[in-house]
């Protein structure tokens, strides 16, 4: 970006050295460059040593930092992105209006691997490039899968006698990041892991020693007494996880949702566990009809009061770190890797 100069002294240049005008001064009126700015928009936010590291790497790079944390309101996050060239978001919902209200903006970084919560469209009408960071909490939230777990097969710690997870089988319904971090502990657990991913073969699945790829949806739901979501909410998944899928599974299933609610058919889950008294449901994406779950089920589910799966330290210092690194790559070199619209 150019600094742009002008002179508005006429005598200029005549009088500032010579004899005749010693006091001739130059006035300069500098329109120096706006530097560019990027705002961390996070209604619930990262740890603060995250947030430290995060604007060291941005304000290393010469762009400035602006912080919207805990805001309540829509109309704070419009106002804080009138003027900023990047945005990293968490859960926060970046839709048309938010763009629309960003004039400056080039990339919103998803810091984090679910991107529903992006307007992609509206970002690619807009020249805004969407990314995510894959993987960097990923192990944050398989370790809250097994803490659930493990909390609800021994009955919420009443005292009464549970049930163990070794030889037990375990499905997961998609096999990205996450999931292969549940599978890693699973199989410590010496649990029997099974795996359907509509994007992987059966050979890359089975890449990880100990897993084992059935062919269909049904057929994971069929054979594992356990089922544990780690799909996106997209438009062929919303949904999805209806009675007629869930009714299938063994006596004694459970079904762990770390997720997205929205994958979920919440009428379906309450009729089957209305007909099935075995069934057990626990997600860390409360469903958005949970009063009624807990009032008609009690103990047999069981809902972490916030969204809990990335809220470590290291989770949220690896996905901020990579959201700010992947800002200050695209905004100073262009560098896109991650993107996802
Ligand atoms: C994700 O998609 O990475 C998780 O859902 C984490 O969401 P959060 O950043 O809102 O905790």
């Amino acid at each position: 970006m150019a600094i742009s100069v002008s002179f508005k002294d006429p005598n200029f240049g005549k009088g500032l050295l010579g004899k005749e005008d010693q006091t001739s001064i130059p006035l300069f009126e500098y329109n120096y460059p706006k530097s560019m700015k990027v705002l961390i928009a996070t209604e619930k936010p990262f740890a603060a040593a995250a947030v430290k590291a995060m604007e060291e790497i941005i304000t290393a790079a010469g762009i400035e930092v602006v912080k919207l944390e805990k805001y309540t309101e829509k109309k704070q996050l419009l106002e804080a992105v009138a003027e900023v060239d990047g945005i990293i978001i968490r859960s926060d919902i970046v839709d048309a209006e938010v763009l629309d209200a960003a004039k400056n903006l080039k990339i919103v970084v998803r810091a984090g691997a679910g991107y529903d919560n992006i307007d992609l469209a509206a970002a690619t009408a807009h020249n805004v490039v969407a990314m995510n960071t894959p993987g960097q909490n990923a192990n944050a939230v398989a370790e809250l899968v097994f803490g659930m777990l493990l909390f609800q097969c021994r009955n919420q710690f009443s005292g009464a006698a549970g049930t163990e997870l070794l030889g037990k089988t375990l499905g997961l319904h998609a096999f990205g990041n996450v999931a292969r971090n549940v599978a890693r502990v699973a199989l410590g657990f010496g649990m029997k892991v099974y795996a359907y991913d509509p994007f992987l073969t059966k050979e890359q699945i089975e890449s990880m020693l100990g897993v084992t790829a059935v062919a269909s949806i049904p057929e994971l739901y069929g054979t594992c007494q356990y089922v544990s979501l780690h799909c996106p909410a997209t438009k062929e998944t919303i949904g999805s996880i209806n009675y007629d899928l869930l009714k299938t599974m063994p006596k004694g299933a459970c079904l762990i949702n770390t997720a997205r609610k929205e994958v979920i058919d919440e009428a379906g889950v309450m009729q089957l566990m209305d007909e099935r008294p075995d069934f057990k449901y626990i997600a860390d994406v409360k469903p958005s009809t949970a009063d009624q779950f807990v009032e008609k089920f009690g103990t047999r589910v069981f809902f972490t009061p916030k969204k809990s799966g990335a809220q470590t330290a290291e989770a949220n210092s690896n996905a901020g770190i990579a959201a700010a690194k992947q800002s200050v790559g695209f905004l100073k070199e262009g560098i896109d890797r991650f993107r996802v619209n």
